[in-house]
């Protein structure tokens, strides 16, 4: 892509925002005109290590990213503070592509954060109409739902807590049955995607998701986020329409981990 930066770009952080427990924005200025909705970046940690994170905000100059404290990289980026500095290269991937006018937009836990851009660019034509489905464990992981506050935002949590009780694939189900989509977008947990891809694919209604590998080089050489008949997670995704997953066998049952061996999902 003719706009992405392919060698690290140290930058300097301009804010951060906690935005639940273990969940947390970092901002910086990077350039943003042509950043697709869906499209990630590789943050370099210096010292320890490089991790792809899905750009959550968009504006003019200044970019984020939203991420929950899972392990060593991500423990230390919870803990940089304003003015301290990363490396960033990208945007990486396709990105996903908006088709029609009423779209059904399905987000898992921290994956309503690469969903976030996605669901202001569709708000930005007037004749889009876009439902929202965030689901949760409990309550208290909920964010972004100031940022939502506008929209038809539906809300599922497994343990009953606020809204819809059950998983976000369920509350979907129930939502398709009743009403007509032009679209359905979903990332979160691959389990939770295959439900939503396999149920759009049996109506026939488009379908996007976007897929996690382990990512290394994220610019296509490597080989290590390969699924499928040689499609790269990093370069031909990370979003795939509905048709090229119901075609991919490990969709929704393993991965592979920095060596390259079988996870179960
Ligand atoms: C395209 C893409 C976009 C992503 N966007 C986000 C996001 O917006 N917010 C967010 O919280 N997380 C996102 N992730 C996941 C995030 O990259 C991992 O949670 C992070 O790398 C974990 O690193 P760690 O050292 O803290 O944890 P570890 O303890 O090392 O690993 C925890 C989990 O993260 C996975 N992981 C570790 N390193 C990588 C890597 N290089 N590539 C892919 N997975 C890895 C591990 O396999 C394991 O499942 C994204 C992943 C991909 C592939
Ligand atoms: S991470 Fe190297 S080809 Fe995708």
């Amino acid at each position: 892509m003719k706009n992405e930066i392919t060698c690290p770009r140290i930058v300097e952080i301009k804010n951060t925002k906690i935005e639940a427990k273990n969940i947390k924005t970092i901002f910086f200025n990077f350039p943003s005109k042509n950043i697709i909705p869906g499209q990630f970046l590789m943050i370099w940690i210096p010292g320890l290590d490089e991790i792809p994170m899905s750009v959550s905000y968009i504006s003019d100059r200044e970019i984020g990213f939203t991420f929950r404290k899972v392990g060593e990289a991500t423990r230390a980026l919870y803990d940089l503070k304003k003015r301290d500095k990363i490396g960033v290269r990208g945007p990486y991937g396709n990105g996903f592509t908006i088709k029609g006018e009423k779209i059904l937009v399905v987000g898992g836990g921290t994956g309503i954060a690469t969903l976030a851009p996605l669901i202001e660019k569709i708000l930005s034509t007037k004749k889009r109409r876009v439902t929202v489905i965030f689901g949760v464990k409990t309550k208290d992981e909920l964010f972004f739902t100031r940022r939502f506050r506008n929209i038809d935002l539906k809300i599922s949590t497994d343990d009953g807590s606020i809204g819809f009780k059950g998983v976000a694939s369920e509350l979907a189900e129930k939502i398709i049955n009743n009403e007509d989509f032009d679209q359905v977008i979903t990332c979160g947990p691959e389990k939770m995607m295959k439900k939503i891809v396999d149920i759009c694919n049996s109506r026939k209604i488009p379908v996007q998701a976007s897929l996690e590998r382990y990512i290394k080089c994220g610019i296509g050489l490597c080989g290590q986020c390969c699924i499928g008949e040689g499609l790269r997670v990093c370069k031909d995704g990370p979003v795939f329409e509905g048709d090229t997953l119901a075609k991919i066998p490990e969709f929704g049952y393993f991965k592979r981990d920095a060596s390259g061996r079988k996870i179960k999902i």
